[in-house]
């Protein structure tokens, strides 16, 4: 019997591809960071090729790198950059046009109009989310009006949407299966949330003929089998599929409700499992499917802030003040503090639980002695006060704190961030041995639905701290680093 699992996690900026064995240890990881295309302001596209050229390279490399054949491969698992909004032609599997990434916000007055003509509440309640131009579906209609052609061939049937899990496992089965799963369809803002359907409705509201609709699955069950993919033999199966956040929450171990987990990715986003009913916020989080699996649905809270990693990214190729992200550490540890600097890192407009597409980044307190180090170390202290936010919303909204902050991502990494969002939390912040815990969670999925492990609470005893940061700061010192955000925030 094939002896491993292999995850792809296709993420914003890059493809991470996992081979695990039995024991939940990595026999390979490998990355590949791809174009992002930026058109005009607010807007960022991903080329669908490159995509699917980066995915089949870095399995190709990830299997030399752990010394296995594709057939030592016992079921592949996809997790994905969510939202994401692709359009392709079934007959030729070709892409109709670039795909709109999650951050792109050129919807936003699409999103302001509906709004303005009284369509919130129905689509807060029917979907859990909100309208804002982060979710697929205003993506997606733009796309089918903006395309020479487009719509014509979608409403013929000869078009396929999906997010980058369908789209993934289109091309992995060579065009025979167009499914989603259920964590991915409830950010297009598409699907009742309760029900686990396409509903109507939303359909007509957001103009979307139902014939480009791929089928909703579970996260966690075999969708079809390889064909046709140049690196891996006809007939694996591809069995596990959930949207990255959602996929590390499972991969973190987050099984009973109130377990919450952030990972600091491009954007960050906080998710805290609420079991098996949604649980409806006022406070301007998300509620969304963390998963099924094995029939069972369970829902998350989630606070998502477009901006993290980002960030530091900003800082390296648009500023050109560090030569690699990890280097942001120590150029920010050559100062104590940043002095009077506050640096609102909203790049990407504010999500929640601001909500503000229209907002931008703003940098406050700017002196003669202000430097690249306050600057640097001003965007760590600003990635932390955006989860801030998030946390203090979820903690009101559960009405109790977090007994501890479990933390992944590659930004996590970064221990002066973890320290001060510990500081600002007032938690301790626990980072696990193993922070590929998205890749994990997607290996799991699939590795469940051949019966390659027997159940998810292998992944429980498997799970290990790494670090732990305990919180340091004293009261006065995080109320003044409070105030201080709290005056900028509103200026962004
Ligand atoms: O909702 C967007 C999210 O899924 C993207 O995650 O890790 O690619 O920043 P990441």
């Amino acid at each position: 019997m094939a002896s491993y699992v292999l995850a792809i996690d296709q993420g914003t900026t890059g493809t991470t591809v996992l081979v695990l064995d039995r024991r939940l240890s990595p026999r390979a990881r490998v990355n590949q960071e791809f174009r992002q295309i930026f058109p005009k302001p607010g807007w960022v596209e991903h080329d669908l090729e490159d995509i699917w050229g980066s995915t089949v390279s870095t399995v190709q490399r990830a299997l030399r790198e752990a010394g296995i054949r594709g057939s030592d491969v016992a079921a592949v698992g996809i997790t994905n950059q969510r939202e994401t909004t692709a359009l392709w032609e079934r007959r030729s599997s070709r892409p109709v046009a670039h795909a709109i990434v999650w951050q792109d916000r050129r919807t936003t007055d699409a999103c302001a109009q509906l709004r303005s003509a009284g369509h919130e509440p129905l689509v807060r309640e029917r979907t859990g989310l909100v309208l804002d131009p982060y979710f697929s579906a205003t993506k997606l209609r733009w796309l089918l009006d903006n395309t020479k052609g487009a719509r014509q061939k979608a409403e013929a049937g000869a078009l396929a949407f999906g997010t980058i899990d369908s789209f993934l496992v289109w091309r992995l089965t060579g065009g025979a299966a167009h499914v989603t799963d259920v964590s991915n369809a409830s950010r297009t803002l598409l699907m009742d949330l309760r029900e686990r359907r396409w509903d109507r409705e939303l359909l007509d509201l957001f103009g979307v003929p139902p014939n480009v609709l791929p089928e909703i699955r579970a996260s966690s069950e075999v969708y079809g089998t390889t064909r046709g993919v140049k690196v891996l033999p006809d007939g694996i199966p591809v069995a596990g599929m959930a949207g990255d956040q959602q996929a590390a929450l499972f991969g973190q171990a987050c099984f009973r409700p109130g377990e919450a987990k952030c990972t600091y990715g491009t954007g960050a986003f906080l998710l805290q499992n609420v079991g098996p009913e949604p649980v409806m916020s006022s406070r301007g989080l998300l509620t969304t499917v963390a998963w099924t699996v094995g029939g069972e649905t369970a829902y998350a809270l989630e606070g998502s802030s477009f901006i993290a990693g980002a960030a530091v990214q900003w800082l390296r190729d648009g500023l050109g003040l560090i030569a690699r992200a990890p280097d942001v550490e120590a150029l920010a540890k050559q100062v104590k503090s940043t002095g009077e600097l506050v640096f609102v890192p909203a790049l990407a407009g504010l999500g929640a639980p601001h909500w503000r597409p229209e907002a931008r980044g703003l940098i406050a307190g700017i002196d003669r002695g202000t430097t690249a180090a306050h600057l640097a170390r001003a965007t760590l202290e600003g990635i932390a006060f955006l989860i801030h936010d998030l946390a203090e919303a979820m903690r009101a909204e559960a009405g109790k704190p977090f007994p501890v902050f479990k933390v992944d991502g590659g930004a996590s990494q970064n221990d002066l961030l973890m320290q001060f969002q510990a500081d600002l939390l007032e938690v301790p912040v626990e980072r696990p041995r193993m922070i590929e815990t998205t890749a994990l969670g997607a290996a799991f999925l699939a590795g469940l639905a051949v019966g390659f492990w027997k159940d998810r609470e292998e992944i429980r005893r498997a799970w290990q701290v790494g670090k732990r940061f305990e919180p340091k700061m004293k009261p006065v010192e995080r109320e003044q680093h409070v105030a201080k955000w709290r005056k900028a925030v509103q200026g962004a």
